[in-house]
Order: structure tokens, then sequence, then C-alpha cells
């Protein structure tokens, strides 16, 4: 189907998803007028409307501090609500009446992948897929052979145009400048490649643990849960080449032609770690192997990139809550004024989170009589990036059927492709003291050849060090 949907359905109503993240977005969707539709929820709970409606107004103050009646009662005017199993026939019966006679809906699974086949049955068996849109939430399966299955059971009921894979990052506004930066400015192109570039990093990190999500955690570990989805897509997103159109598939088979040639990871391109206490979180297996930190080494096998390493480094409990880019470009070819020490090199950095910013590093003249130098940034901090919710614009965009931020499944499945040698070490991860840099012994040596940019400080000053 083409154009918007009729309404929402979501399933996992009564969920964390739908209370943290979903109900806010829909929220700040009606506030600015871009959700006038339908929206049905859909749990196991046997709650009364008045409880989810609740519920939602919990998860809105929590997102906002407040909450603006008008909309709120314009949100919960929309609201609807069916619970059951979702192995009970009668559980999609009664969403069908609760449909009525529109037929463009959009399904939103907020629910556990285990429980994705069950829920696209039922859409399935009682005829709402066929001109339905399916948007799904990450894991998307837990490997290769996993995604491949859950494809095919997404595909048994809806064309792939339809299925919309969530990934929130690339709804983020600093995520989407990456795309634009690159291709909207000229002086960029010149030194984009292996001739200029010396190494590009990728941080993400947080200093919190898994928050009572253990179990959840327990069964992905970093690799699955951050780098090979919202990291995995931010490399993406630097090494593409430009699109050849403003379609979604335009953009996403430039991305997929990276993906094709980053190459398969091996053991020795990844140090895992775990932090000090970790099995001590409840939901966490005994003795679990789960990795909360890890950092790797990409290459990307074409003609732009040969021979520049890129490096992704994620974790929990690390020192600061961060996340950032730097492109390390190469040194001056001669050092004329041999004050430069190894690591003095240009870099532009792109800071995601909590700030937003861009960066040039440079070097220039220190006032005094000598020819000694010191760093600067040529800096634009931008913290008014709006407050658009990734969610929000991403809830919008598969309402629209605009699937240009959304994973499509030859992208999903390379993706597993490149991680999968290296998911799931039996090996007991090193472990690391909560709020440092990861197992300090497996990690030297390990990283871009002049050490990891420092990202403690959101925005240095121009002339600062
Ligand atoms: C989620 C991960 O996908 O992304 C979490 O499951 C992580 O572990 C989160 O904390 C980070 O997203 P954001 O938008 O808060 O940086």
């Amino acid at each position: 189907m083409d154009g918007r949907s009729d309404g929402l359905v979501l399933f996992g109503a009564t969920g964390d998803l739908a209370h943290k993240k979903i109900f806010p977005a829909l929220y700040r969707m009606v506030e600015r007028g871009h959700l006038d539709e339908p929206v049905i929820g859909i749990a196991y709970d046997p709650w009364p409307l008045e409880k989810l409606v609740e519920r939602a107004r919990d998860g809105i103050a929590n997102a906002f501090g407040s909450v603006d009646e008008r909309v709120f009662a314009k949100l919960a005017s929309l609201l609807t609500y069916v619970s059951g199993d979702y192995r009970d026939k009668a559980t999609f019966d009664r969403l069908k009446a609760a449909i009525g006679k529109r037929r463009h809906w959009l399904f939103y699974l907020a629910v556990p992948p285990s429980m994705f086949e069950t829920v696209v049955t039922g859409l399935q068996q009682t005829g709402l897929a066929t001109d339905g849109r399916l948007m799904v939430e990450k894991p998307f399966g837990r490997d290769l052979q996993s995604a491949q299955a859950l494809n095919a059971i997404l595909h048994g009921a809806f064309a792939e145009k339809a299925i919309f894979r969530i990934d929130h990052y690339l709804g983020k506004e600093a995520v989407q400048n990456l795309l634009y930066f690159r291709f909207a400015n000229s002086f960029l192109e010149p030194m984009w490649n292996r001739n200029h570039v010396e190494s590009v990093e990728i941080t993400m990190a947080e200093d919190f643990g898994v928050e009572g999500r253990g179990k959840f955690y327990d069964e992905v570990g970093c690799l699955r849960d951050v780098i090979q989805n919202h990291l995995l897509n931010a490399l993406l997103l630097l090494a593409m080449e430009p699109p050849a159109g403003r379609t979604a598939d335009d953009l996403i088979d430039e991305k997929v032609q990276v993906l094709k040639a980053v190459r398969t990871l091996r053991r020795q391109d990844v140090v895992r770690g775990q932090f000090k206490g970790y099995l001590d979180e409840p939901g966490v297996r005994e003795n679990s192997p789960a990795e909360t930190f890890a950092a790797v080494r990409f290459h990307v096998d074409t003609w732009r990139w040969e021979g520049v390493p890129f490096y992704i480094r994620a974790g929990k409990n690390l020192p600061v809550h961060a996340t950032e880019i730097v492109v390390r470009l190469k040194r001056p070819p001669l050092d004329v004024f041999d004050t430069l020490r190894p690591d003095d090199a240009n870099y532009l950095r792109f800071r995601i989170s909590p700030q937003v910013a861009v960066a040039l590093g440079a070097r220039r003249k220190a006032a005094g009589d000598a020819m000694v130098g010191e760093p600067v940034e040529l800096l634009a901090v931008d913290d008014d990036t709006g407050d658009m919710t990734p969610y929000e614009r991403l809830i919008g965009d598969a309402m629209n059927g605009n699937a240009q931020l959304f994973t499509r499944q030859d992208a999903s499945e390379i993706a597993w492709r490149i991680v999968e040698p290296v998911l799931d070490d039996p090996a007991p991860p090193p472990l690391y003291e909560p709020g440092t840099w990861g197992p300090a012994e497996a990690m030297k040596g390990f990283g871009p050849p002049h050490g990891w940019h420092d990202i403690s400080a959101p925005a240095a000053k121009a002339g600062g060090t």
C-alpha cells in the first residue's frame, strides 16, 4: 500500500518500551499535529482502558517532566485497548472488531522476539496483515540463521516493502547529520578516503549498568545489543558512497554496498570485557560469559577505505555517558617546525550524545616567541537539535510508509554475517572495574594507532588542550 496508515496497533502496550518511549513519542506527535489516527493498544494484561491511559500518562510525565492536559486528552481520545493472549485467535478477532472497516494499519511489535511469529500468524489468519504495515523492534534474530528464519516468518504475511525494522539510532538527529554533513559539504570529499584518513573510531560509552534489564541483556551481550545494529549503522553512514537518488532504496542500496565490503570479524578483531559485579545482577546467568564491553576492529574492503581501520567500542559502566565519532587524519608529511608529537594530527569529531557537536581538531601557533604550537578545535556545538525523539520520527515515518531510516532485510542479514564468528565466545570475558575503559590488560595495544581519543570533554574550547 502507499500513503498514510489508517491507525496504529501497538502490541506490547503495557510493556516497558511502550511506557518509556512509545507513549511519549505518540504524545509528541499529537502535540505537533502529526497524529490524528486511532491507536489500539494490545497486550495480555486484563486492564481496563483507564489503567492503560494512566500508564501512558506516567510514561509521558517521566519523559518530559510534565504533561499538557489538553494534548494528553487528545491522545487519550485516540486510544483504545484490547487484551488477550496472542496465541488465542479470539484476541485477534477482538482486535479485528476494534479495527473496524479501515484496512491500512501499522502494526507495531513492541514485544519480545519470541512472540513475533505468534503475532504475525494471528494477523495473517484474521486477514489483518493483507493491507497493513509491520514495525518490528530489535533484536532481529540473534545470528544469521535466526534472522533469516525471522524474515521468512515476516515475509509469510507482509511484503518486504511493508516491513519496518526499527533501529532507533537512525532516528537521532545527530546520526542523520552524519549523512547530511558528509554529502552537503564539498570540503570533506577530497580527504575522506584512505589517502588522508588514518583511522576512524566510534565510542558509545554508558556510565551505568544493565539497570534491571539483566535477563534481556544476558541473552544478547554488548555485540548484539548495540554494535551489530546501532554502531555498525553509524559506520555505514561514514563509509558509504553518495546515494544515486533520494528514495529509501537509493540510500539503503549504498549502505548495503558498504556492508558487503565489511570483512567478517575474527576473534583477534575483538576485545570483550565484563564489568565486575555483573554476575550479581538479577536475571544474569551463573558464570555468564556475556560481554558488557566490546572493542572491535572493522575493515572495509573498498577502494576508498582499504587499510583504514574502523574501531568501535561500547560498553556498560564506563567512565562517561557519551557517544562520539572521531575521524583521525594522517599527520602532515613533514614536521616543518619540529614541534609535532607523534599523535598530533587533525581530526574530525562528531559528538552524537548527550551534547551534539561537530569539531575539527587542528594546531595553531601558541602565542610567544617560539614557533611552538597548541591544539585547538574549530567547533560548532549545536545543542538545539529540536526535541524530536527518534521514536517520534520513526513511528511517523512508518505511518507514512517512508522506509529510509529502517533496516532492510538484506542489510539485517549481512550485518549478522559480519559479527557472527565472534558472538557467544564461551570463554569468560576479562573483567574490568566499573568506571574504567574496559579490561585494561586486554585493551593494551588494541585500538587506533595513536590511542583512543579522550571523549570525556564534550566540547573542548578553542585554544584549550
Ligand atoms: C538500546 C540498548 O538499543 O540502546 C541499550 O538496548 C542502550 O542497552 C540504548 O542503553 C542506548 O540508546 P540511547 O538512545 O539511550 O543512547
